[in-house]
């Protein structure tokens, strides 16, 4: 992986922010990524591999169809990774991503849990999209709304049910760097998506990925302007919406 520079915080290098896509399901996301940077929205990056564990998963239909090289990297069952080596599947993931020149790793839907080792190859440049609101460092049990509510944060799988059963009025998206705790990396964009009472799961986290589909791309453009990748970016130097 190359490593960036420059005093203005712009991306000085002369060849493109290689980024790695990885999910597991339908993509949605990739598509906004690639829609981004097919518009000239993104300039300065280009999606270098997306890699799928589910070989069913119509993001990988999505990826081929905009002539991206896509691979299904079976994995098995989901598992709690151990916290001093890596896994097989995961040394495999790193020749995939060392062979393919990859900067950056967005997981876009990826539905299996990285050890701490896997990451420690990567520092701050493994981003994650949950679909719920996470605190600025991305720890703790709470989070303020910006109407002063307190509300439970949401980690995990299904948090849109998370949210609807807690009966909150307002949910939203984070983008956050990934750690190896799960759903708790520092922040680097987020947005509130307001729940409306006849929300049911699904028309909520569509609602959310919509929301989604615009801080992926706009996440993807700050950390290209920034040192972020070498960089311990704190939370507060990045703007909020
Ligand atoms: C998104 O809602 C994301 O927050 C969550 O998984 C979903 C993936 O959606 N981690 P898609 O596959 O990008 O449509």
């Amino acid at each position: 992986m190359k490593s960036y520079s420059g005093m203005s915080g712009i991306n000085m290098s002369e060849t493109p922010l290689r980024l790695a896509v990885l999910l597991s399901g339908n993509g949605s996301n990739l598509q906004a990524l690639i829609d981004a940077i097919e518009s000239k929205q993104l300039p300065g990056v280009e999606i270098a591999l997306v890699v799928s564990n589910n070989p069913n998963a119509y993001g990988l239909q999505r990826a081929l169809k905009h002539a991206l090289p896509a691979i299904y990297l079976p994995w098995g069952p989901a598992n709690v990774p151990q916290k001093t080596e890596m896994s097989e599947n995961e040394t495999r993931l790193t020749s995939l991503l060392r062979l393919f020149q990859v900067d950056f790793i967005v997981l876009a839907g990826w539905m299996r849990i990285l050890s701490a080792p896997f990451l420690e190859q990567f520092p701050r440049r493994v981003i994650n999209l949950h679909p719920a609101l996470l605190p600025n460092d991305g720890t703790g049990s709470t989070y303020t709304t910006k109407d002063g509510t307190e509300i439970p944060v949401f980690r995990g799988l299904r948090a849109a049910r998370q949210a609807l059963d807690a009966g909150i009025k307002v949910t939203g998206s984070t983008i956050h760097y990934v750690t190896p705790e799960v759903d708790a990396g520092p922040v680097i964009c987020r947005e509130e998506v307001v729940i409306e009472s006849e929300d049911t799961e699904e028309s909520l986290h569509e609602r959310v990925k919509v929301v989604e589909h615009r801080l992926i791309v706009e996440a993807v453009r700050k950390l290209n302007r920034r040192d972020a990748i070498t960089e311990h970016l704190p939370y507060d130097k990045i703007t909020e919406h």
